[in-house]
């Protein structure tokens, strides 16, 4: 069976509305920092509350196909079959169905919808363990429905829960495995077990009816639940035929570009095959990032800092196969217009901004680059001549690693990830002390933190709950105009009323329509992140040294007031500001107008 992407969400999705499930769509990417983790990492995860028992608005059978990014595996990224974002394809029973029902649905959608032998089908069920008993009941569904008992397996393994976290929902899992090929690879066994290939794990039906407690405790949940995950590009390749994600839909406009533009083909080489692997999936992924609801940008620390990470890998990797560093823009279009069109609408709306952010972030590594290699070359080169040096001892040991010091100064001074220089060590034959290069990394938070003489919650109003606004608005939205246009743009003026803020910058022209929007959409997705903020005081000096902008001059040591806005702004400033973006609710530009040569104007308002 041949099927595209668009056709297999749509089939997922149909088949289980037709079983009375409500789509519920799919959340952001972005974790709401009330789990601690970054990204949405099952599709399970924004349901929590409701497996372990609250009532959910849509009601108790819900499916959805949900993006979801992980990056444990980035340093897999690369081979045919790992991703950096993919999508699960879930549907759920609150308290409702149990396992009769999905046994028998996940058996139909299998066979009927997709094709496959009821013969071939192997399935996996929980073997039981001093928590929890072994799942004969699922076991028997199986049988009942046709499965052969040959292809009945109980493993010790099969229990799911979120790792890391407690009071989660959590249970023991059935577990889907299909045959690439009929013929065993081998005499005797070569079953799901066997690791020649042949079997590959479709997908997953969890029954969730525990809640895992502190202490690695497990209690009976009220409800049973079910929570299915299967995963959307590895059924997207088995269905179609092919074993490389690569060569699915979802990738093969973008793959193709690249084979123009360089004039080789996918496969060719080794080594330009996984760079164009990478490229491709780390571009995808911050298309995704960026276009969220909640959508991030490259910066330095938390969840921006990851997507900082993912981008200058992609732009490393395109300049080693020399892709032209703008053709990175045309790679996110192909996914923004085309691949995920009808499933993200959203990109097309974000498209200017996310392609915008893409340019300022391909900019900015491009100046570090120049200088970061220089520096790197010093620090290879100063290993080289120690060791020449060194040989004349008999005890010689040549060193071939690149202190943590040395790798957190490339990182601090010069703006390379880790990754990076791990990688380009790589290439040359060294490795990096990375527990040298974490302790400096922790060491320098430390003093980051300790240094800053005192830190206060934002929030300090008192002319004025709208004009505190409208002041936090005027950063927001500098910041983003620096985002667009650098770091040349800075404040020439500005006027606040309770109705409206006015703001003057150094700028030459008007900005066209898809930039106001950029720019409005830059600062409503920091008030849609809900980010407090929070003022610092520390020697001017300092805050400089900490990238601080907003004042020229003041003496060394003069303490000044800075507000920190996330990861988006961090600006000299007196106050007053709000405490949390949301407190803005909506930025709207009103209008434009020129001041003088050189400086525009612009009216904003909230609402
Ligand atoms: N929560 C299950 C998974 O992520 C379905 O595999």
């Amino acid at each position: 069976m041949k099927i595209t992407s668009k056709q297999l969400r749509r089939k997922w999705l149909d088949f289980y509305i037709q079983h009375g499930h409500v789509d519920i769509g799919a959340v952001s990417l972005i974790g709401d920092g009330k789990t601690g983790v970054m990204f949405n990492v099952a599709g399970m995860q924004p349901l929590m509350p409701y497996l372990l028992g609250k009532p959910h608005q849509k009601g108790k059978r819900l499916t959805n196909v949900q993006g979801c990014v992980r990056t444990v595996d980035i340093d897999e990224v690369g081979d045919p079959t790992h991703f950096t974002f993919f999508e699960m394809m879930g549907n759920w029973s609150l308290g409702d169905y149990f396992k009769k029902e999905k046994t028998a649905w996940t058996i139909e959608i299998l066979t009927k919808v997709f094709g496959l032998d009821k013969n071939k089908i192997c399935s996996t069920v929980f073997a039981g363990n001093e928590s929890a008993p072994r799942d004969d009941e699922t076991a028997n569904l199986l049988l009942s429905q046709g499965i052969k008992k040959e292809n009945i397996f109980f493993l010790a393994d099969n229990w799911w829960e979120l790792d890391g976290t407690t009071h989660t929902p959590c249970g023991p899992d059935n577990e889907w495995f299909y045959p690439r090929w009929d013929k065993p690879t081998h005499p005797g066994v070569c079953d799901i077990n066997c690791n020649c290939g042949r079997f590959v794990e479709i997908g997953n039906d969890v029954y969730m009816q525990y809640e895992k407690l502190d202490g690695n405790k497990y209690a009976a949940l009220k409800n049973k639940n079910v929570d299915t995950g299967f995963g959307f590009e590895r059924m997207l390749m088995f269905l179609n035929g092919v074993t490389d994600g690569y060569k699915t839909d979802l990738f093969s406009g973008v793959i193709s570009f690249m084979e123009n533009a360089l004039n080789i083909k996918y496969g060719q080489d080794e080594q330009t095959t996984k760079s164009m692997r990478i490229i491709a999936d780390h571009m995808r992924t911050t298309v995704m990032l960026i276009g969220d609801v909640n959508g991030i940008l490259p910066s330095n620390i938390g969840a921006g800092y990851v997507l900082r990470r993912i981008m200058r890998r992609a732009i490393r990797h395109a300049k080693k196969i020399n892709l032209p560093t703008d053709n990175l823009l045309d790679i996110a279009k192909i996914y923004i217009e085309q691949v995920y069109d009808e499933a993200y609408p959203l990109l097309k709306q974000k498209e200017e901004y996310i392609l915008t952010s893409i340019k300022a972030e391909i900019d900015k590594f491009n100046k570090t680059l120049e200088l970061g290699n220089k520096e790197f070359e010093k620090v290879i080169s100063g290993l080289e001549r120690k060791n020449q040096f060194m040989r004349a001892n008999p005890n010689f040991v040549e060193d071939k690693t690149i202190s943590g010091k040395s790798a957190f100064r490339l990182y601090d001074t010069f703006g390379f990830p880790i990754e990076l220089t791990c990688e380009m060590a790589k290439e040359r034959g060294y490795d990096v002390d990375i527990a040298g290069f974490n302790e400096a990394f922790k060491a320098h938070q430390e003093l980051a933190r300790t240094t800053n003489a005192g830190v206060f919650k934002g929030g300090l109003a008192d002319n004025g709950e709208e004009t505190t606004k409208l002041h936090t608005a005027c950063h927001l939205m500098l910041a983003g105009l620096r985002h667009m246009f650098g770091t040349t743009i800075e404040q020439k003026g500005s006027n606040i009323t309770s109705e409206r803020l006015r703001f003057d910058f150094n700028f030459d022209r008007k900005l066209t329509d898809e930039e106001v929007k950029t720019l409005e959409d830059f600062v409503n997705n920091a008030i849609n992140r809900k980010i407090d903020i929070v003022r610092l005081e520390m020697p001017f000096k300092q805050a400089k040294q900490q990238g601080a902008y907003g004042v020229h001059k003041a003496e060394e040591d003069e303490i000044v007031s800075i507000y920190k806005i996330g990861d988006v702004d961090f600006q000299i400033c007196g106050g007053p500001h709000v405490a949390n973006t949301s407190e803005l609710k909506h930025f709207k530009i009103a209008k434009q107008e020129a001041v003088s040569a050189g400086v525009r104007r612009i009216k904003a308002v909230l609402n």
